[in-house]
């Protein structure tokens, strides 16, 4: 189940010096060395102002004078071929080292076609889907002037109150390791130096998702173990895919901001890990060791984060502002200036910026690549693939396309919150809209009432009663509610991780009316589901979906798709239970069903479980798992044992079913999580075809962080389950047998 993949080739092709950039290096000013490890907001090109907070700005021309005079190495969140060539005039062929610039920006789920959250895309549970599409992004943005990918995120996001799980892979590491490294694959396409090839950066190195209480910036408090074995590891795989840069966060880690974490920057991610590409900073995350009370001073904050392995500031301008009087007065070696220009140079030289400057900023490309039919087509597909179907009482989904629909809530035929947060290169005007996607779908378009019945967070005055009168004049109620896009993403941490209180009182009002009623929520995290929210006939998630919102919807209530993701995220029963994840460990006195409940480990008002779990989801097809099979009870050190079972179409409907393998350790030197996910295979069955789905077990699918940090795995009994979801199944065990154990000698040669 686990691929252990050699440091990746990117990595190794980065190890020889090159001619051309040591005598670039020879010949630069320290104010060139430092203007290289300089990355600004593109004020030249468009910009959206309200990515970032306002520091260190400059009109056009001043940011322009500052790159003829080699001050910057790249510019980022510019749009447009145009501006870019303009920028890249000046650095290339004006500035004194003709040095080009590197363009970056954040294109986390699509540039001008918009594709689902990333979360949303995780529920899918196929990362060559994710792969895909982080292709096609990568193709849109190099014709719209980027080189340079801030994504993907690949923080672990444990807790939903925290707005930025919308950007991640959710909760699970073996997930997010997967999704990191295909859409690392994605962004890069064959080769780095191709026109249509993005340079990757895994972010926001490390553990910015365990932030306390979900709250957004805050401190990061986290045993070794747990940042080694749930928030590193979705890193170390993107770059063993290839990605060359990485980002590092906002956070401090135990005492210790990560943008001065000399220990994480330098000891883990070079010298254990091997990482050759560069590390930038987040935005203006150097000068705010000033207010974490790491540094005294702006000099001081350059110096901590540039010795911690910092290679690039991004916004602040501490680098090109303090790095040539920190080199000249000793604080800061030549030598470690010449590398982190070296490893910057290296990179543009593998984008090929040094042969062509102009690489990506093709006028005729931008052109012809922003609105590919294939690009919404796969639009379509991704977001239909990401909808997780949670409910589907009397089977009231798929709808007939003869249905008399009312179609109930803000999100109806709002367009404005249909791509989600951080889409800063899209066209809200472009997206299909609920309302649009439905009618197109129908047979006759006037079976379909639209009724807004509520504003985001506030009631409309007649709303309610519109929506009722609406419902009462239709078979079913099809009910648009959920989180509006600025409610997930950067800064956008709740407390309270409900639908909003207006909308709430819209789905109450509609239950009464006794009609059938499906809920299409709108959400960038998990949601702790209420009322008659909770109790609807059907829910399904539909996160942010992008371009092909209305469509893609569409496609899943009228059966044209047949659901098949999963949650990513666990859906707690009340907000209080954050953080609230699957693999949890055990406790002292673990709460089980049906025992006692006194002095147990459990809220005084619910159990500590999920409403709806990680790895849960259903389909128009229902599945059956037979018992699961082990090929012996013993797990011999070095062998392999297998796992399998038979799923069987127990409907008369194709679709996809998602077997997820999970283990847990019985007992072991440091206590283990209820369960772990090691493994998943999507499967397509045909009406009453059954499959059997197997999967090797090894050693190092057993393996933790031990006390000495290094990962181990130690002799003992196992659980295993083949499931549907992250609390289904019913487990086998197995023995992992000790290194010299008798029993694996003779096991050993049968086994393998
Ligand atoms: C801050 C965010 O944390 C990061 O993800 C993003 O890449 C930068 N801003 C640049 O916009």
């Amino acid at each position: 189940m686990l691929v252990h993949v050699s440091l990746g080739q990117a990595q190794t092709a980065l190890d020889s010096r090159d001619p051309q950039i040591e005598g670039l290096i020879e010949r630069m000013t320290l104010e060139e060395k430092a203007g290289q490890l300089t990355v600004l907001a593109d004020e030249i090109r468009l910009l959206n102002p309200n990515t970032n907070p306002d520091a260190n700005r400059r009109r056009a021309d001043e940011l322009l004078k500052e790159v003829r005079a080699g001050r910057v190495g790249a510019l980022f969140n510019g749009r447009g071929v145009e501006g870019a060539r303009v920028a890249q005039r000046t650095a290339s062929e004006e500035s004194r080292m003709k040095i080009p610039l590197m363009f970056g920006g954040d294109v986390i789920h699509g540039y001008r076609t918009v594709f689902p959250i990333p979360l949303g895309e995780a529920a899918s549970f196929e990362p060559v889907l994710a792969e895909r599409t982080a292709r096609v992004t990568a193709i849109e943005a190099t014709a719209g002037g980027l080189h340079w990918n801030f994504a993907p995120m690949v923080d672990i996001a444990r807790d939903q109150r925290w707005g930025r799980v919308a950007e991640g892979a959710g909760e699970d590491a073996y997930l997010g390791k997967l999704f990191a490294a295909a859409r690392v694959r994605g962004y890069r396409g064959e080769h780095l130096a191709n026109a249509d090839s993005m340079l990757a950066t895994p972010k926001h190195f490390a553990a910015y998702g365990a932030v306390a209480g979900g709250m957004e910036y805050n401190t990061v408090d986290i045993s070794p173990q747990t940042l080694r074995e749930v928030h590193l590891p979705p890193f170390k795989a993107a770059f063993d895919a290839g990605a060359l840069s990485t980002m590092s966060s906002f956070n401090e880690i135990n005492g210790v901001p990560a943008t001065a974490n000399y220990e994480l920057l330098t000891k883990i991610l070079r010298g254990e890990w091997g990482f050759k590409g560069f590390v930038v900073s987040d935005y203006t995350s150097d000068m705010e060791l000033i207010a974490h009370g790491y540094a005294a001073n702006e000099r001081e904050a350059a110096k901590l984060a540039f010795l911690a392995g910092v290679d690039m500031s991004m916004q602040s301008g501490l680098y090109i502002e303090h790095l040539p009087d920190l080199v000249k007065s000793g604080e800061v070696p030549l030598a470690a200036l010449d590398r982190s220009v070296r490893r910057v140079l290296r990179i543009k030289k593998a984008l090929g910026l040094f042969d062509d400057p102009y690489r990506s900023l093709d006028p005729a490309r931008e052109a012809a690549d922003l609105k590919r039919p294939e690009h919404r087509a796969l639009a379509r597909e991704a977001a239909r693939r990401s909808i997780v179907l949670l409910k589907n009482r009397q089977n009231v989904l798929p709808l007939a396309r003869d249905t008399k629909i009312a179609l109930i809530g803000p999100f109806a035929e709002d367009r404005l919150h249909l791509h989600g947060p951080w889409t800063l290169f899209a066209n809200d005007q472009e997206a299909v809209t609920v309302a649009d996607g439905i009618a197109a779908a129908l047979e006759d378009p006037t079976l379909l009432q639209v009724v807004q019945g509520s504003s985001f967070e506030t009631p409309l005055r007649g709303g309610i009663d519109a929506a009722v009168q609406a419902a009462n004049e239709a078979d079913v109620v099809l009910l648009a509610i959920g989180e509006t896009h600025d409610m997930s993403g950067e800064a956008q941490s709740r407390t309270d991780i409900v639908v909003p209180a207006a909308q709430q009182m819209l789905a109450e009002a509609l239950a009464a009316t006794g009609k059938p009623i499906v809920v299409l929520l709108r959400n960038g995290r998990a949601l702790a589901l209420q009322g008659a929210v909770r109790d609807a006939d059907a829910i399904l998630v539909t996160w942010f979906l992008g371009s092909e919102t209305g469509n893609a919807i569409a496609d899943v209530l009228f059966g044209a798709a047949n659901p098949s993701a999963r949650l990513p995220v666990s859906f707690p029963i009340e907000p209080g239970q954050q953080p609230f994840y699957y693999n949890h460990k055990r406790t002292g006195r673990p709460f089980i069903k049906g025992e006692a409940r006194e002095f147990k480990a459990r809220y005084r008002e619910v159990p500590n479980e999920a409403l709806y779990p990680f790895g849960f989801g259903l389909s128009y097809s229902t599945f059956e798992y037979a018992p699961i099979n082990l090929s012996g009870t013993t797990l011999p050190w070095d062998g392999k044992l297998t796992v399998s079972t038979r799923i069987t179409n127990t409907s008369d409907r194709a679709g996809e079913e998602v077997a997820q393998p999970y283990i847990h350790d019985r007992v072991a030197s440091l206590t283990r999580p209820v369960r772990e996910l090691k493994g998943f295979r999507k499967v397509k069955l045909e009406p009453g075809e059954s499959i059997e789905v197997s999967f090797a077990i090894r050693r190092a699918d057993l393996e933790f962080v031990g006390r000495d940090l290094k990962w181990i795995a130690e002799p003992g009994v196992f659980d295993v389950w083949i499931a549907p979801s992250s609390v289904a199944g019913t487990a086998k065990t197995f023995r992992l047998l000790a290194e010299h154990d008798a029993a694996a000698t003779s096991a050993r040669t049968g086994a393998d």
